[in-house]
């Protein structure tokens, strides 16, 4: 059976779902996170070690803006109202991104990492403003600066991603099928899955299935 440390979602589809059950886009990212909380419990049951939620990339900054202000809004009240929670079960949250948002936001995304920095059932790595191409693009530069010699061991010490394992899986939601620049070194391996439901609709038995089949896959790396 293969081992899982590490999942990945893209959790695509919540505007199309809130405009055909709410006719607001707004109201599908808040029935999102209901399926956030859902996939975190299930992760833990899993005694999967590493979440990675693409959460808003460098490229959603092109949205309307009353909807990048409900998103960080969404944000800004989960972390008030839950950061307790997510500590007292355990979860350490880790931001991958760059973290240029109100001072009142990031001041709570300093906060929660450093008040669950030492937690170990699960990690939680949310991508905020995260773009991969960005990322490879600031290790290069950082290498370049430290004149450290290429290749990939050294490579993987400039990303956000250094102390992680790479995700066995990848889970992309809403009848998608692109990565939209997310952990695009990362994947290199992944298995991944594209999901027909939008990700309000997605659930703890549709993960099951995916995790399942998984685990039955026959993982090559390259030999026969
Ligand atoms: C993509 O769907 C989703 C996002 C850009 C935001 C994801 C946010 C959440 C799941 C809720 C908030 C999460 C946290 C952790 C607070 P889309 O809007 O691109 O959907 P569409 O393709 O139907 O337009």
């Amino acid at each position: 059976m293969n081992p899982l440390n590490h999942v990945a979602i893209i959790m695509d589809g919540n505007g199309r779902w809130g405009l055909k059950h709410r006719n607001s886009r707004n109201e599908g990212h808040k029935a999102g996170l209901h399926t956030v909380e859902k996939i975190i419990k299930e992760t833990i049951r899993q005694k999967i070690k590493y979440l990675t939620l693409y959460a808003f990339s460098t490229e959603n900054w092109k949205r309307p803006k009353i909807e990048i202000n409900y998103l960080f809004k969404l944000l800004e009240n989960f972390l008030s109202n839950k950061l307790e929670d997510l500590h007292k079960k355990n979860i350490k949250l880790n931001i991958i991104g760059v973290k240029n948002f109100s001072k009142k936001l990031n001041k709570l995304l300093y906060l929660s990492e450093k008040k669950t920095s030492k937690n170990e059932i699960l990690q939680i790595n949310l991508a905020l403003n995260y773009g991969s191409k960005f990322e490879i693009v600031n290790a290069l530069k950082k290498m370049n600066q430290n004149n450290d010699t290429i290749n990939e061991k050294n490579f993987k010490k400039y990303l956000q991603t250094k102390d992680i394992p790479d995700p066995e899986i990848l889970i992309r939601t809403g009848n998608t099928k692109r990565l939209s620049n997310f952990l695009l070194w990362q994947l290199a391996y992944a298995e991944i899955f594209f999901e027909k439901k939008l990700w309000p609709d997605f659930n703890e038995k549709d993960y099951i299935k995916i995790i399942k089949k998984f685990k039955s896959i026959k993982r090559n790396f390259g030999k026969i």
